[in-house]
């Protein structure tokens, strides 16, 4: 099997486990209309990328290095047994209460190629599903069973970073009507919204299994590296992919008006980039844009940074042990800037 192949299986059979997971955790009670919203976005689909990285990061620590035959009762190096898919669950649930509250700010009306929240619900039911979501998570990361003060250490991570990710999203409303965003303010914007997730899913096991804290300081920066890169492909894919593939509408960060790390390169060649598409373009109107956005050399730029993060970020890596599913945080890693989705 081919690497890139390896990587994809591997996350294939996590998200089936996480989709178990979430189904036994998150039930369907009452008032139903506020639950069956919360449980919408998580049951249409998703990558579920985060809690890979989370279940891989706690194999790799573990004895064997290699996946695990029951997750929830899963042995720490200490003689513990730790419900560590719970934490995966808790990670994911964080994920879904974001893009709830992130398609409202960015008025986007599909998601995982179906009707976003607010959409197919209404704005109040999305608010309060997200609030849900994001509530439940702190009682599933609560709920792994770990030594207590590890519980506490995970939920001050799990805390610190659904702070960041709140001034990660409002440094990207922000900069909607700045001119003069530099790319170093781009990329702090990106570690706080985005990547701090992934340094979560990343670093969280490693807390709740108790490894060292320079493993832990490693997996963080990890997630960070990556995590970032990550959201320079999600930029790069907003252009380039269609809606269809994407799951959401293709073109939508040029239409809102968002400083992306391409639109930051074109405007420095010179380009007016609030004006490179009409309010609702057509698909031939955004591969116009693209053309002149790639002309300008801004998607080459793009990609160049992305991939000097991923390697970056593979570097961390070295502080964990050589095995099966240390080597496929190496592979996940360059997948998330080789994705075409
Ligand atoms: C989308 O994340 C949100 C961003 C941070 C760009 P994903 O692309 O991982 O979305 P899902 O979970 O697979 O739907
Ligand atoms: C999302 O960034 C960051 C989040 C914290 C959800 P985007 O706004 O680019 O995500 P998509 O493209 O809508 O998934
Ligand atoms: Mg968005
Ligand atoms: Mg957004
Ligand atoms: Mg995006």
């Amino acid at each position: 099997m081919m690497a890139s192949e390896r990587v994809e299986s591997a996350i294939e059979d996590r998200r089936a486990i996480v989709n178990d997971a979430i189904a036994e955790q998150l039930p369907i009670r009452k008032p139903e209309r506020l639950y069956s919203a919360s449980r919408y976005l998580l049951d249409a689909g998703g990558k579920r990328l985060r809690p890979t990285v989370l279940l891989l990061v706690a194999e790799s620590v573990s004895e064997t290095g290699s996946p695990a035959d029951d997750y929830r009762a899963f042995p720490t190096p200490h003689g513990e047994s730790v419900d560590i898919l719970s934490a995966a669950v808790s990670i994911e649930v964080i994920q879904s209460f974001t893009l709830i509250h992130d398609d409202i700010m960015d008025d986007d009306d599909l998601r995982r190629g179906v009707p976003s929240v607010h959409r197919e619900y209404d704005l109040e039911t999305a608010i309060l599903a997200g609030d849900t979501l994001y509530s439940k998570a702190f009682e599933y990361m609560l709920g792994t069973g770990a030594p207590s003060d590890r519980s506490v250490a995970a939920l001050d991570e799990l805390a610190t970073t659904c702070t960041e990710i709140c001034e990660g999203q409002s440094l990207d409303v922000e900069f909607e009507t700045r001119t003069d965003v530099t790319t170093e303010e781009y990329l702090e914007m990106v570690e706080f919204k985005t990547a701090v997730l992934y340094a979560a899913a990343a670093s969280i096991p490693a807390i709740l299994l108790g490894c060292e804290q320079e493993t832990v300081d490693e997996l963080h920066g990890y997630g960070l590296d990556i995590g970032r890169a990550f959201q320079i492909q999600d930029d790069l894919l907003d252009l380039t992919v269609p809606s269809d593939t994407l799951g959401k509408r293709r073109g939508s960060d040029l239409i809102e008006g968002k400083r992306t790390v391409i639109t930051l390169h074109a405007r420095d060649q010179g380009i007016d980039t609030d004006s490179l598409v009409p309010d609702d373009p057509s698909d031939a109107e955004i591969e116009a844009a693209v053309e002149r956005l790639e002309a300008a050399g801004s998607i080459d730029f793009a990609r160049e940074l992305a991939s000097d993060l991923i390697e970056s970020g593979k570097q961390r890596l070295e502080v964990l042990p050589d095995n099966e599913s240390s080597e496929l945080l190496e592979g996940i890693a360059d997948f998330l800037v080789e994705r075409g989705y």
